[in-house]
């Protein structure tokens, strides 16, 4: 037993000795790089410790590091700081951004193929030039880094780059990326991905011209550039362009007609602009096509064209925030029976100016999720089709004026999100109407003309986490059927007409609860919550002295406790959030 264990640790150690000598697995970080590695440590600040593992032989295993598995060089570098844009100025313990020098010891990792320094903080230094230097660089991503200034065109001696990111959403006037005349741009001939959002273009005029030379290039991000945008294009070489994103660029020409000879487009941006003239029906050249974005523009003053129907691709079509003044929406029907009908997954054409009744051809388009028609001038009836996929319905803020039909769950049963606030919707809303909307997670009924009649034992849809319910009738008693949402988050239940003393159980049947607006009402609150976001009692009932237990709701931003009867001092440790 013994001698058996003795062979085969031998030949595991054999075995180990031998993939080294042959250099399979040597993972062992040169000594010329991991100086190099640690001069570049030296000239960068690093409040968050995020470079705590840099230290001992073997930098191959420190952190953001990669060796060639082969060679031993350093081939990656990755030290980029992700996270999403919205949590930018969210930094948890490990995710502080870099800050400080970046040192040309970085020159020493010759065989680099992947740097990334994105979402640090370099306090608007300029790119350095020598990064242009780093002649096997296949990934370069220097995006949210707080670089500012000239793009070094030494960067265009990158000639095996396939992902160039520089985009900059957080600049200001002291941090800015501009690019001053792009003829280096197209030395970059093998790139793929190309990501300037945010970067100043109007010192590069040529820049159309730039791009189409990339003959592999298949995505291109150009939103907030300041662009001009050139009409015409001699021959459009870069066909395999997949993606382009022009938006937010106050482009005021005609929608350029190079574009519609892009037909491997899967995903056309070019909302935020101020693109005057009709669609032109050339779109329907791009059968690619998957994403259309023209929100935010004018092009919808002409009309839509026929040929938008033969977009057999589209999943998502937004057309909001367009004026759409010419008549009828039924006269579209003729559109929307092309095959866009089977494709189209998200319509949003909210914010148009869109009025009349609900057109019939809504009825087919038979994959939709999600439909947005919000703050339009619709009247008459309720959305009332069959759309078995539909997940989200918000046709908030219209005028529409009969009731709300009582197959809703019938019509629409993957409902998540429904809104129909802000309205002049008639009748009474009983149980009946949410029967068979399961998967309700977001309802929306504020403001309208019908009476509400919820009973207290209405078993709501139990998923439901935001209930807005503004200036309904829903009292006088207090609804008794929130308890059961145990996922509450949003409840929201201004001049409801209730009058009643709030139930005990209200801070705790959910663990969730975040907003909560009970103002204008006839409420008697003697028991307040121990943690929440945002509190609003104004113009209720409460009496007495305003209570102590208030002072550990330290994360309160809002907290709006005006027109009550309240008497005596207000707590001091309220100092800590007022
Ligand atoms: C070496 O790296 C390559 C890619 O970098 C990988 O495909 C391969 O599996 C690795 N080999 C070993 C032995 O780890
Ligand atoms: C450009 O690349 C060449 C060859 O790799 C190199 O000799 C030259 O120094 C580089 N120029 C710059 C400005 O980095
Ligand atoms: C373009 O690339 C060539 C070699 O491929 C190089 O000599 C030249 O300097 C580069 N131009 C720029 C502007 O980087
Ligand atoms: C585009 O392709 C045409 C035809 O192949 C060629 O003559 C032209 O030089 C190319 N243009 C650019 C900017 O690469
Ligand atoms: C659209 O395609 C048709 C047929 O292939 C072609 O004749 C027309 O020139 C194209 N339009 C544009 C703007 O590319
Ligand atoms: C609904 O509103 C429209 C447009 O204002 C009006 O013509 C119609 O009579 C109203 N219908 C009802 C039932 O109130
Ligand atoms: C619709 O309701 C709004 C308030 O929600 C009201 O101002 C408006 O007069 C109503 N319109 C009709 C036609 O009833
Ligand atoms: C509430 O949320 C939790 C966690 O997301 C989930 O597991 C649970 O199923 C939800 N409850 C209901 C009734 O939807
Ligand atoms: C619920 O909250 C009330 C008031 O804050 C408290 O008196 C009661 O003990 C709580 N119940 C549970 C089960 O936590």
């Amino acid at each position: 037993m013994g001698v058996k264990l003795t062979k085969a640790l031998l030949l595991v150690f054999l075995y180990l000795k031998f993939s080294l000598c042959n250099g399979v697995s040597i993972n062992v970080c040169r000594e010329t790089e991991r100086k190099a590695l640690l001069d570049f440590k030296e000239g960068l600040k690093d409040p968050g410790g995020r470079l705590s593992s840099w230290i001992g032989e073997d930098c191959c295993i420190w952190r953001g590091i990669q060796c060639d598995n082969q060679t031993g060089y350093v081939v990656q570098l990755d030290l980029g700081n992700k996270r999403p844009l919205h949590d930018m100025f969210q930094y948890g313990p490990r995710s502080e951004p870099l800050n400080g020098e970046i040192n040309p010891a970085l020159l020493g990792l010759k065989h680099l193929q992947y740097l990334d320094l994105s979402m640090n903080f370099f306090g608007g230094i300029q790119i350095p030039a020598f990064i242009g230097s780093l002649a096997q660089l296949r990934y370069l991503d220097l995006s949210c880094a707080g670089f500012s200034g000239l793009v070094p065109h030494q960067l265009g001696n990158l000639s095996h780059l396939h992902h160039l990111d520089l985009s900059n959403p957080f600049y200001s006037s002291w941090n800015k990326l501009f690019i001053v005349g792009s003829y280096w741009l197209s030395n970059l001939s093998s790139l793929q991905y190309l990501n300037l959002n945010f970067v100043d273009l109007s010192k590069a005029p040529d820049w159309l011209e730039s791009l189409n030379t990339f003959p592999l290039v298949s995505e291109i991000y150009l939103s907030n550039c300041n662009l001009e945008i050139p009409d015409s294009l001699a021959h459009v070489n870069f066909t395999k362009l997949r993606v382009i994103d022009l938006s937010s660029n106050n482009l005021h020409s005609v929608v350029p007609s190079w574009l519609f000879k892009l037909t491997s487009l899967e995903s056309l941006d070019l909302s935020a602009n101020a693109f005057k003239e009709l669609i032109p029906s050339a779109i329907g050249n791009l059968t690619s096509l998957r994403v259309l974005n023209l929100a935010n523009n004018r092009v919808l003053e002409g009309g839509v064209p026929l040929s938008l129907g033969n977009l057999c691709m589209l999943n998502s079509l937004d057309l909001s925030v367009n004026k759409y003044l010419h008549g009828d929406l039924n006269e579209l029907g003729e559109v929307f029976s092309g095959c866009i009908k089977d494709s189209l997954e998200i319509l949003n054409w909210a914010i148009s100016e869109l009025t009349g009744h609900f057109p019939d051809w809504l009825g087919n388009l038979k994959s939709l999720k999600m439909l947005n028609l919000y703050v339009n001038l619709f009247y008459g009836p309720f959305l009332q089709f069959r759309l078995h996929s539909l997940k989200k319905l918000d046709i908030s803020r219209n005028t529409l004026n009969r009731s709300v039909p009582v197959n809703l769950g019938q019509l629409y049963p993957k409902l998540e999100f429904l809104d129909f606030a802000y309205n002049n919707l008639t009748g009474v809303l009983t149980e009946a109407h949410f029967a068979g909307l399961a998967k309700l997670q977001h309802l929306g009924f504020s403001a309208n003309e019908f009476r509400v009649d919820l009973g207290s034992q209405w078993v709501p849809p139990v998923g439901l986490n935001r209930l807005a319910m503004w200036n309904s009738k829903l009292g006088p008693g207090f609804p008794s059927w929130i308890q059961k949402l145990e996922n509450l988050s949003v409840a929201a239940f201004s001049n409801a007409g209730i009058s009643d003393t709030l139930p005990g159980w209200f801070w705790n049947f959910s663990k969730n609860l975040q907003l909560v607006d009970l103002s204008y009402n006839d409420i008697k609150v003697s028991q307040f919550p121990a943690y929440l976001e945002y509190l609003l009692l104004s113009s209720n009932k409460i009496a007495g002295r305003i209570p102590e237990t208030l002072c550990y709701l330290k994360k309160l931003p809002a907290l709006d406790l005006s027109k009550n009867q309240f008497i005596g001092e207000i707590p001091y440790c309220w100092n800590h959030f007022l």
